[in-house]
């Protein structure tokens, strides 16, 4: 599916950049592309943090 329209980027292509990354500019940085309309960047910000709670593990969710 779709995120940014502008850049034509799918989901799984800016997760797969949004593993470690700390900002929206990283993920695009990595995709090789520039934000645009600004329409996706809360999704895109969803996904780094998505990434992160993924990465914490239960561990953290548990010790919240
Ligand atoms: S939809 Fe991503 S910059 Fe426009």
């Amino acid at each position: 599916m779709y995120i940014c329209i502008c850049n034509a980027l799918k989901d799984k292509e800016l997760a797969a950049a949004s593993g470690d990354a700390r900002t929206v500019a990283d993920v695009f940085r990595r995709c090789g592309r520039r934000p645009q309309c600004g329409k996706c960047l809360p999704d895109v910000a969803q996904m780094i943090e998505d990434a992160r709670d993924l990465e914490s593990g239960p561990q953290s969710i548990a010790a919240e």
